[in-house]
């Protein structure tokens, strides 16, 4: 896949509906990248929405066809848009790790999320739209988000968001390549390198019960594996378990 042509809009519901319409019209190309200024209907996980003042931020979908890959491996999409960002805003600061399974973090702080969105045909993958936010120069949140920061909150510098959506295109699409490539099992250690809390103890929740634990790994399935104190290590997916603070 290479970075091909980016569709500019000054605004949009979500640039992943812009992204999926293109798709579902057959009108796509693999690489194609969707920016806008503002979204009126940004879209976070789990039926959140995305918060994002007009024009300060990232707010981009990038348009993938990823047919050689297994559905069941699709945590790998996560992971390589999680390390395309990664790349691009550890340019910038020090501090970078993604929170599982895929929010960007800087420190204690959420400077960006990721929305992927697959559709399957079948056994095989059909195509993905991998949506991203990355705040760049908001400063202030007015959303109940617990913890968002932004690169010039971290920096003082004013960011050129279409420059940055370009890194990140072409940083996602070096990865990206290198999944095509097979490279599964760098892609798996490079994403475990990066791991938020990775080898420190932390207490996580599930459901009425607290416990302390650690990150161990990665499951097959993209599932969340920590160790507890007794050092039994168990599978978690994602909704499954909570961060405690
Ligand atoms: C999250 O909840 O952390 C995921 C946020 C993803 C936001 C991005 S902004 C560009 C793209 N379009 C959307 O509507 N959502 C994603």
């Amino acid at each position: 896949m290479s970075f091909k042509n980016m569709i500019f809009l000054s605004e949009t519901d979500s640039t992943n509906n812009y992204a999926n319409q293109l798709i579902m019209t057959g009108t796509a190309e693999e690489g194609t990248v969707v920016l806008t200024l503002f979204q009126n209907r940004g879209r976070g996980y789990a039926g959140n929405s995305w918060e994002s003042e007009a024009g300060k931020n990232v707010l981009m979908s990038l348009i993938l066809f990823p047919e050689f890959l297994d559905p069941a491996k699709q945590f790998y999409l996560s992971m390589v848009v999680s390390l395309g960002l990664c790349d691009v805003v550890s340019a910038e600061t020090p501090g970078v790790s993604v929170k599982w399974p895929n929010d960007l973090y800087v420190n204690d702080k959420k400077i960006a999320g990721i929305l992927i969105e697959n559709s399957v045909a079948g056994e095989r993958f059909s195509s993905a739209v991998a949506g991203i936010g990355l705040n760049l120069n908001q400063v202030k949140f007015l959303s109940d988000a617990p913890n968002p920061v932004s690169l010039c909150q971290l920096t003082g510098k004013t960011y050129d968001f279409q420059s940055v959506a370009s890194n990140i295109a072409i940083a996602v699409q070096g990865w990206y390549n290198k999944l095509k490539d097979g490279k599964f099992k760098d892609i798996k250690n490079q994403y475990l390198s990066h791991l938020y809390r990775k080898e420190k103890w932390a207490l996580y929740q599930k459901g009425n019960c607290r416990f302390e634990a650690r990150p161990a790994g990665i499951g097959e399935y993209g599932q969340l594996l920590l160790e507890d104190r007794s050092g039994k290590i168990t599978g978690y997916m994602f909704k499954e378990i909570e961060f405690v603070y």
